[in-house]
């Protein structure tokens, strides 16, 4: 959570900060802030709610011309997001300032500390006492970077820490622990963001660093040492995706051009992953075949929507390999006291790659030597980097903080290890294995027809605008759909969903069946007669008691007309692969319920793109 934005060059770094936070407030919007080094002083400006808030005040109250900036949206941990919380914190004698990410932990026992020194706290904010520690090291000869060694030595927890002073505008301090920290190599200018796309518009070139590690960026150059002060070197790469890629291209929200993005997602995602005859390679999975072959457990691991494309997972795998998978939530899994032995695999499923409860589930299982095979979008985050192998979902930047093309394309990296597992261990046939493939291959085609009909899917959104409350029910893999069309409602359109086991209805779950209750029911293809069947007899049982059926059903599939008030009509693939396509009509559904509603659906209310503290 939180944006953090730093800048040294030769450019308005008010303007460099603003641009950059505007790209990362999808991480955090309950408050923006600014701070310049200009003539020997801190120049800040500071507000709660969205960046524009910001905006306006400085508009009203412009800050000085400076070439060196800090700057931070914020998703509140610890204060409520008021102007008083809302970062950058300044230090005793506003000398420092400081932007921060993650959580201090221990910083009531260090704010007791610099109280009884006479400093005066003016938040109630973890951040604040790390600039007045700042503060009270560079008063004692310290640069900037010498006094942010001391600093993290004494901080626990997670955190991301940039930092500026007054007296020195050639550079900009930040250090990181367990929290999201990438460096923008420009030519005479430098970048700090919390990812790329707060400096993309200047460069593509940028680092990463490791962890517990501070670096210093000047105009000149990007120094970098660890926590101890030892020289170290950070990870370069080169960004391959660009500004337009980050932009709404035309679109009223970015969940909605990332929803439409989802054809050209899956491809990405199969691309490269097979030869002609549908073999599949796996060339970024480090994992050896001989270690894939003692697999005798897997355990997927992640949160929220990545759980539940965990969950479709299970279903694929199980089915394709025979190895037992089950599907943990992060957060869950490692207080629990799992077993994990080395002939587990650990599969962690994460868009942003920066899940706080997903990375210490990894740090768990791999303390306990089990392999972590990470199916990640954003290269270079820290989830991939902690992992022993990774498949990247290649879906593009996810703006929108409602998970959708990065879903998807996690469904697809996930059938593609099952597909692979099962070609390694020789517990499918070759021409099996290449029929699948090639059914993944037609799925950008069958999700761009559902695209196309999409109209449908706003017009019901218009006639369910009133609902207060909307069911969703699957069955096999089509239940983690069910979940996954509930959650989205939730987030979106803030209004109660609940997604159940069609099975599970009788059990209690009928009960909420009231006439006219929306109901979106998933209808297993006909492949799997037993399942196709149970479904149509639930929907039956709620349409008898005045449910409102919305019945998500293959092409071709007769008999379901006179049980379904609204029919979507399905392209007819293969049970396992059917939640790539049953998943679209309900973002679609909940993106324009919502945007009719009047809400932000890309900065939904409480929530963050990336959830960097457990
Ligand atoms: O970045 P991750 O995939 O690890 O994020 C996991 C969840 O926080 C995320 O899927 C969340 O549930 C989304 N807002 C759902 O749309």
């Amino acid at each position: 959570m939180c944006g953090i934005v730093g800048y040294v060059g030769p450019k308005q770094a008010q303007d460099v900060v603003i641009e950059g936070l505007r790209r990362l407030e999808y991480r955090g919007y309950d408050s923006a802030g600014v701070a310049l080094v200009s003539d020997g002083r801190i120049a800040w400006a500071k507000k709660a709610g969205k960046l524009a808030n910001l905006e306006k005040v400085l508009s009203e109250s412009p800050l000085p011309g400076a070439t060196t900036g800090i700057g931070h949206t914020r998703w509140a941990t610890h204060g409520a997001p008021n102007d008083t919380n809302a970062h950058p914190h300044l230090g005793n004698d506003a000398r420092v300032a400081l932007v921060h990410n993650g959580i201090i932990e221990n910083f009531a026992e260090l704010r007791a500390e610099v109280e009884a020194a006479g400093h005066e706290l003016r938040s109630e904010t973890d951040t604040e006492i790390a600039a007045h520690l700042l503060e009270s090291a560079l008063s004692t000869g310290a640069t900037l970077t010498g006094a942010m060694q001391q600093v993290c030595a004494r901080l626990e927890g997670a955190f991301t820490l940039v930092a500026v002073d007054a007296e020195d505008p050639s550079r900009v301090v930040a250090a990181r622990r367990n929290s999201p920290l990438v460096v923008g190599i420009g030519e005479g200018e430098n970048f700090i963001g919390s990812d790329v796309a707060a400096f993309i518009e200047h460069t593509r070139e940028a680092m990463e660093l490791g962890q517990d590690q501070i670096v210093t960026i000047t105009r000149e150059g990007v120094e970098v040492i660890g926590f101890d002060g030892a020289p170290a070197e950070g990870t370069r790469y080169h960004v391959d995706w660009d500004l337009s890629a980050a932009e709404k291209g035309g679109f009223d929200w970015f969940m909605r051009k990332e929803i439409f993005e989802q054809p050209r997602a899956i491809a990405d995602a199969l691309l490269g992953r097979h030869d002609r005859s549908g073999r599949l390679q796996l060339d970024e999975v480090r994992i050896s075949d001989d270690e894939l072959r003692e697999v005798d457990k897997i355990i997927v691991i992640a949160c929220g929507t990545a759980f539940y494309a965990g969950l479709v997972a299970k279903y694929a795998i199980e089915h394709w390999t025979r190895i037992p998978c089950e599907v943990e939530l992060a957060h869950e899994f490692r207080y629990r006291d799992p077993i994990l032995t080395r002939s587990t695999l650990v599969v962690a499923i994460s868009q942003s790659g920066e899940t706080a409860d997903t990375l210490m589930a990894i740090r768990h299982a791999r303390q306990q030597r089990s392999k972590v095979l990470a199916i990640c979008n954003t290269n270079g985050s820290t989830i991939p980097r902690e992992s022993d192998a990774v498949i990247y979902t290649h879906a593009g930047p996810e703006i929108g903080v409602a998970s959708t093309k990065g879903f998807i394309t996690q469904m697809v990296a996930a059938y593609l290890l099952g597909l692979y597992l099962a070609q390694v261990r020789g517990t499918s046939y070759a021409d099996e294995i290449a029929r699948v493939v090639a059914e993944l291959r037609d799925m950008p085609d069958h999700v761009q027809r559902i695209l196309d009909g999409a109209d449908d899917l706003y017009a019901l959104a218009e006639e369910l605008e009133g609902a207060r409350s909307v069911l969703f029910l699957g069955r096999h893999v089509g239940f983690p759909i069910a979940l996954e069309g509930a959650l989205k409602l939730k987030e979106l359109a803030y209004l109660h969903a609940e997604g159940f086991a069609a099975g599970e209805l009788k059990h209690g779950p009928i009960a909420l069946i009231e006439p006219g209750l929306p109901v979106f029911c998933v209808v297993p293809p006909r492949g799997r007669d037993q399942l196709h069947d149970k479904m149509v007899s639930a929907i039956q049982e709620i349409r008898a008691r005045g449910a409102r059926t919305i019945v998500l059903v293959e092409d071709d599939d007769p008999g379901i007309e006179e049980f379904a008030d609204t029919i979507i009509r399905l392209p007819r693939v293969s049970t396992l692969l059917q939640p790539v396509a049953a998943v679209v009509p309900l973002q679609l559904f909940a993106c324009e319920l919502a945007s009719r509603l009047g809400h932000d659906v890309d900065q939904p209310r409480n929530l963050a793109k990336s959830v960097t503290v457990e």
